[in-house]
């Protein structure tokens, strides 16, 4: 018998990774999917004959229920939520919603369906935000400073308090941004190198951005979804963090972005106040000793590497496009 995988968010940049690593693994993968008037299943077109989708949402409780009882997974990764942190200042309200308590109602769908099933949450470290710890490991306080960090804040939370009041395998997996041709071009990396393919191949003549001078610590969302997997193989449930352990900013992300195709940022860079956030998160550098140690997960990818492979993606996307 094939082991079942449930995916919430599968037409996300994760969801399509993790939906590709689990049938590789020999999974039945089973995606909820929401009511929308286009299609938008760009991320997984390819493979949308290997895996089964069905409709679903995380503001729906009995949506939730009905998914778990028809198709009785083993394991549920909850990746859905409304997920770029300058959305949640606008609707703060409808981020809780999703990104906050629509990890309750899967939590309690699967209690009351079948408490054995092993959940993943993710995580993220903009529950860090103001970090209280260089680097950010498992046990550094939270400091979230967005509406979308506190709803992750509580999300987190919630996961280890159903693991603690049922005996659930509740995991959550404290991830660090991690990117990919395949990611939102809201996210700056991506509009960055959507950017500076533009401009390479004379479709744009600058690029405006908000606070140069932030720091993250980028990964490869391929190597990624390798970790949220490992964290359902293991005996007992826990929180991990996963992070490449080096730290950038945007501004040298965009050095290596135009620096790649012969370009000097600093002649089509410009900052504009519409994209500076009402509270920012300065600095983020994850420790992930922990998840190398007990889960064997290593990235792959370098920094460097992650730049370039996005930057060729999107000049070959574009020419392909516009024909050029
Ligand atoms: P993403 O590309 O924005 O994908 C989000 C997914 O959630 C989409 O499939 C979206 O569906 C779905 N979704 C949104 N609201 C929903 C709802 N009410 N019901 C059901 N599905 C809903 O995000 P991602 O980058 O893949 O990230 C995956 C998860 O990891 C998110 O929870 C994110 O917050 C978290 N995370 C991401 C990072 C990162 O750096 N990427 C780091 C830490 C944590 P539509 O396609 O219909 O919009
Ligand atoms: N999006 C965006 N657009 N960000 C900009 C811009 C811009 O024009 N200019 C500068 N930035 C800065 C932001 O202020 C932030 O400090 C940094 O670039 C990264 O922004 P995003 O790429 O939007 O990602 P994020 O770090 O806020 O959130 C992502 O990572 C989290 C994990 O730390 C998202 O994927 C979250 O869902 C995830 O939890």
């Amino acid at each position: 018998m094939k082991k079942v995988a449930l995916i919430t968010g599968i037409t996300g940049q994760d969801g399509s990774y993790l939906a590709e690593h689990l049938l590789k693994q020999g999974y039945t993968v089973v995606g909820m999917i929401r009511r929308t008037s286009t299609v938008n299943f760009e991320r997984i077109k390819h493979i949308q004959d290997e895996i089964e989708l069905v409709s679903g949402d995380l503001l729906d409780e009995v949506s939730l229920i009905n998914i778990l009882q028809t198709y009785r997974p083993a394991e549920v990764y909850n990746l859905a939520a409304q997920s770029f942190v300058q959305t949640s200042w606008s609707q703060p309200v409808f981020t809780g919603e999703v990104t906050g308590l629509g990890v309750t109602r899967m939590l309690d769908a699967i209690r009351s369906v079948d408490p054995a099933i092993r959940f993943y949450q993710a995580s993220s470290s903009e529950m860090f935000g103001k970090v209280q710890e260089v680097p950010q490991r498992e046990s550094t306080p939270f400091y979230p400073r967005s509406p979308y960090g506190v709803a992750k804040v509580y999300g987190h939370w919630i996961t280890v308090n159903y693991r603690e009041s049922y005996n659930m395998f509740a995991t959550s997996g404290i991830l660090f941004n991690h990117e990919s041709p395949r990611r939102g071009r809201e996210f700056v990396t991506r509009k960055i190198t959507d950017a500076v393919a533009r401009i390479k191949l004379g479709l744009a003549q600058e690029l405006r951005l908000g606070n140069l001078e932030a720091q993250r610590d980028w990964g490869f969302a391929g190597d990624y979804v390798r970790a949220m997997h490992l964290m359902l193989q293991q005996s007992e449930p826990d929180d991990y963090v996963v992070a490449t352990g080096e730290t950038h900013s945007v501004r040298r992300f965009c050095e290596i972005a135009f620096g790649h195709v012969g370009l000097s940022y600093e002649d089509y860079v410009v900052q504009d106040e519409r994209f500076m956030r009402p509270a920012e998160v300065d600095l983020l550098i994850g420790d992930p000793a922990k998840a190398i140690s007990t889960l064997g997960w290593q990235p792959e990818v370098s920094f460097e590497q992650l730049v370039t492979m996005m930057v060729e993606a999107d000049i070959a996307l574009l020419k392909d496009e516009h024909r050029l």
